[in-house]
């Protein structure tokens, strides 16, 4: 009987989250050696050689304590936004700073705001800090108009996040938009998070920073990702601009030790990578349109999107999913993220895209059968 309450009874309202395969559990199960993955956003392309040596440097300190405080890295993040480095936060990815970031701001009863679909593991986080959620859907497909997410705010309501661009559906929210979310919010008393995982995708200059908002508005957090475009993920690094007492809060939930200093080091290069970055933004946009002319030729339902992945939009996208598996392609299952009849596909490298779209190809003829 104990086994039964032995865990929390809140838990009970969020499944776990649905990873994208990793290539090794495919590799095991096909038995095959090439795997394209195409399913969780990563730049694949080479890291420029200061990241790859700081890397290698830091291999040499592992037997120390990182620094807690990212002293270095903390100072980057603060100069390239013109912010002080105490209003910044340097976590494990923003998953770690997520989890800490609710523990720090939640008390028993508060809600957090989701606009959805969205990135599952905003809910993951709260409901783990036993926040309640008070979910949203787009109201136009992908699309939520402020007013509908500002009726939804109540008295309990601590924080709204967003992602934008969002993931999945890779549409952005613009400039006049965000403000106005801001400013309602303000007027609540209620903190905007702003996940800005794919900012450096965007095109449109209609795109608004969320630092932007932090200095007109104050009452924001801004997270931003080293796994994205930095290609940092397996390092799991991350940072957020926030007021200075929500990091002071933040530094009492997080764990001490949470950055490993080989992530510290390579992220304050990755930092300072700025051409690496603009090309590898280039050379991203460049293939995502490429992708999609090609999905179009193949008579295909796309969605373009702000972000490094596409839609596809299909009926029995499930299905095909599950065939391009067995193709050695791992995409990423709309179901899985709250948007049903889609996949989303990450822009990889060229010859990625083009296994992908052979492959594509192939499971489709067996699929419309
Ligand atoms: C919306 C969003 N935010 C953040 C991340 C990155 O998370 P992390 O920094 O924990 O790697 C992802 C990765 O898929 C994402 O889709």
């Amino acid at each position: 009987m104990w086994l039964k309450k032995v865990v929390r009874e809140d838990l009970k309202s969020v499944g776990k989250y649905r990873y994208g395969k990793p290539i090794e559990e495919l590799q095991r199960e096909l038995g095959f050696e090439k795997i394209v993955k195409l399913c969780s956003n990563e730049n694949p392309w080479p890291l420029p050689d200061s990241v790859k040596e700081a890397i290698i440097k830091g291999t040499s300190k592992v037997h120390r304590y990182p620094d807690p405080g990212s002293y270095l890295l903390r100072k980057r993040v603060a100069a390239k936004w013109g912010v002080s480095p105490q209003e910044v936060i340097i976590g494990a990815g923003t998953e770690g700073i997520l989890h800490s970031l609710f523990h720090a701001i939640i008390n028993p009863g508060e809600e957090i705001l989701l606009p959805t679909p969205t990135y599952p593991l905003y809910k993951l986080a709260a409901i783990a800090a036993s926040a309640k959620c008070v979910e949203v859907n787009a109201k136009d497909e992908d699309y939520w108009a402020i007013e509908d997410l500002i009726s939804h705010c109540s008295e309990n309501t601590k924080a709204l996040v967003i992602c934008n661009p969002n993931n999945p559906t890779g549409k952005m929210l613009k400039r006049s938009e965000m403000l106005k979310l801001a400013l309602e919010l303000e007027n609540r008393g209620i903190l905007l998070i702003v996940d800005e995982a794919y900012a450096e995708y965007v095109e449109d200059a209609a795109y608004l920073a969320g630092v932007e908002l932090f200095r007109q508005v104050g009452r924001v957090v801004v997270i931003r990702t080293f796994s994205k475009i930095y290609g940092l993920a397996a390092l799991r690094v991350a940072y957020a601009i926030a007021p200075k007492v929500i990091v002071d809060a933040y530094d009492k939930t997080h764990p001490v030790f949470e950055v490993n200093s080989i992530a510290q080091k390579a992220a304050a290069a990755a930092l300072m990578e700025e051409e690496y970055i603009k090309e590898v933004r280039l050379k991203t946009i460049a293939e995502r349109k490429r992708i999609l002319d090609s999905l179009m030729e193949l008579g295909m339902q796309t969605v373009n999107t702000c972000a490094n992945f596409l839609l596809i939009k299909h009926a029995k996208s499930d299905l095909i999913y599950d065939l391009l598996l067995k193709e050695g392609v791992i995409v990423r299952k709309g179901s899985d993220l709250g948007l049903p009849g889609h996949l989303r596909v990450s822009i990889g490298l060229p010859e990625e895209n083009d296994k992908f779209l052979t492959s594509l190809k192939k499971v489709l003829t067996s699929v419309e059968l």
